[in-house]
């Protein structure tokens, strides 16, 4: 059998994970609640800094780990995201994610406030598209929960 462990801050990752629950069947659980029991796990995480929380504990738990979804807003780093926490040919899905500043408690508020200071410093020294997006991003939140991707990485699963 396999499980579904996920890690979330404000609800994403999980909202993704108890989805994948119900179209496959596979059990679910936070991270901190899993025993590891199954045969092996579909890991859902947030991304932080480009880093898939948890994902590294896990691995380092032994689990064998069928399939990774990266819940994120910045869709463009997909790739890196997947280099720097996936070995090559492990399944790897970005799951656009949800971002509200007003969620953000304790060290990942001050981590928020630091961020849109660095990406505002960078806008006016080279003004692009690009980097006001991302500054919007933050600053005015998103939600990009996608249906769509989730049943991209179902299907897959079932293959
Ligand atoms: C401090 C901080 C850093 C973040 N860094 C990234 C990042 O590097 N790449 C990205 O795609 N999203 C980043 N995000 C956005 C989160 O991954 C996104 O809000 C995600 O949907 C959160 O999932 P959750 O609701 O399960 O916690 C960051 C969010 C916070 C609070």
């Amino acid at each position: 059998m396999t499980a579904i462990v996920y890690v979330s801050n404000t609800g994403t990752a999980k909202r993704y994970a108890e989805a994948l629950a119900e179209k496959t069947g596979w059990p679910c659980f936070a991270a901190d609640k899993y025993a590891g029991t199954a045969d092996d796990a579909v890991f859902l995480g947030w991304v932080l800094g480009g880093e898939i929380q948890g994902l590294k504990k896990l691995r380092e738990s032994g689990a064998a780990i069928r399939a990774v979804g990266a819940v994120g807003v910045l869709a463009q780093e997909a790739d890196k995201v997947r280099e720097k926490n996936c070995p090559a040919g492990e399944p790897f899905f970005f799951l656009p994610g949800a971002f509200d500043v007003k969620k953000q408690k304790g060290l990942y508020k001050l981590m928020c406030g630091m961020l849109v200071k660095a990406i505002k410093a960078k806008v006016k020294d080279s003004p692009d598209k690009e980097g006001e997006k991302i500054l919007s991003i933050f600053e005015n939140g998103v939600d990009l929960y996608s249906e769509e991707a989730l049943q991209e990485m179902a299907d897959s699963l079932n293959n």
